[in-house]
């Protein structure tokens, strides 16, 4: 299947209640979760996406059991080790939005082991939201146009140079968003990024939401027609 879709980004939800179901710990569902990373990021590359975004651990996800938090914070290394090979094979490239500042130094360590390895590949980029937050974004970005225009730049801002602002300079607009599980929220995930983007609340959860889930998505997103605001042909 042939699709222009430049970026993807993905709200990975319903691990917890996934493995709830199955009368496993919320933590087996994160595992089955990082599997799946590499399942869709193998075959959205396949797909000819440009960029995938997923929201792996957003600013709020800090108000969870420390237990959790702990665990979460364990997933990059689990990831890293088992799949960055693969990646490698691939030509993914990883990179990411947020904040590495208050993340352990291990998951640290591997986020930016797998930034510097991959920084040469030229295909699909896997971009990962870690401590993650929108509006923090968006409140930066304001801060550092101010700060140069205080040091004496001309106020001139266009939307698109506020773009050049924000944590995702450089990657195009995402074209189609999707959340998994079935809620129906954007929960400061790329606000000024998700201006026009086509919307699909799934059904699965994010462990289950597999391969041909995705391309239904694709598909769905082939059907819509976006027209920008503007009126059609
Ligand atoms: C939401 O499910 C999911 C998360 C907070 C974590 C998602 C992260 C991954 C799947 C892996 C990230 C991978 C790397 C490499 C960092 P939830 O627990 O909120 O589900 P619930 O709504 O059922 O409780």
């Amino acid at each position: 299947m042939e699709n222009s879709l430049a970026h993807v980004a993905i709200i990975m939800d319903g691990n917890g209640r996934w493995a709830k179901k199955q009368g496993k710990v919320r933590t087996f569902g994160h595992y089955e979760g990082v599997k799946n990373v590499r399942r869709i990021a193998i075959h959205a590359n396949e797909r000819g996406v440009r960029y995938l975004t997923l929201y792996a651990f957003s600013t709020e996800n800090w108000k969870r059991p420390k237990e959790e938090v702990g665990y979460l914070m364990s997933l990059p290394k689990i990831f890293f080790e088992s799949y960055l090979k693969e990646l490698m094979e691939k030509n993914i490239r990883v990179t990411m939005i947020g904040s590495l500042k208050e993340i352990p130094a291990e998951a640290r360590k591997y986020f930016q082991g797998a930034i510097e390895r991959t920084k040469e590949n030229t295909g699909m980029v896997l971009c990962f939201a870690l401590n993650y937050g929108s509006r923090r974004e968006i409140v930066e970005a304001a801060k550092a146009y101010a700060a140069e225009v205080a040091a004496g730049k001309e106020n001139e801002l266009s939307e698109e140079e506020f773009s050049s602002y924000l944590q995702t300079a450089g990657m195009p607009d995402v074209d189609l968003l999707i959340r998994t599980s079935g809620e129906e929220r954007i929960s400061n995930f790329l606000l000024y990024q998700l201006a026009y983007s086509e919307l699909i609340f799934d059904e699965k959860a994010w462990p289950e939401f597999d391969e041909d889930e995705f391309d239904k998505c694709l598909q769905e997103y082939e059907r819509r027609n976006r027209r920008f605001g503007g009126l059609n042909a």
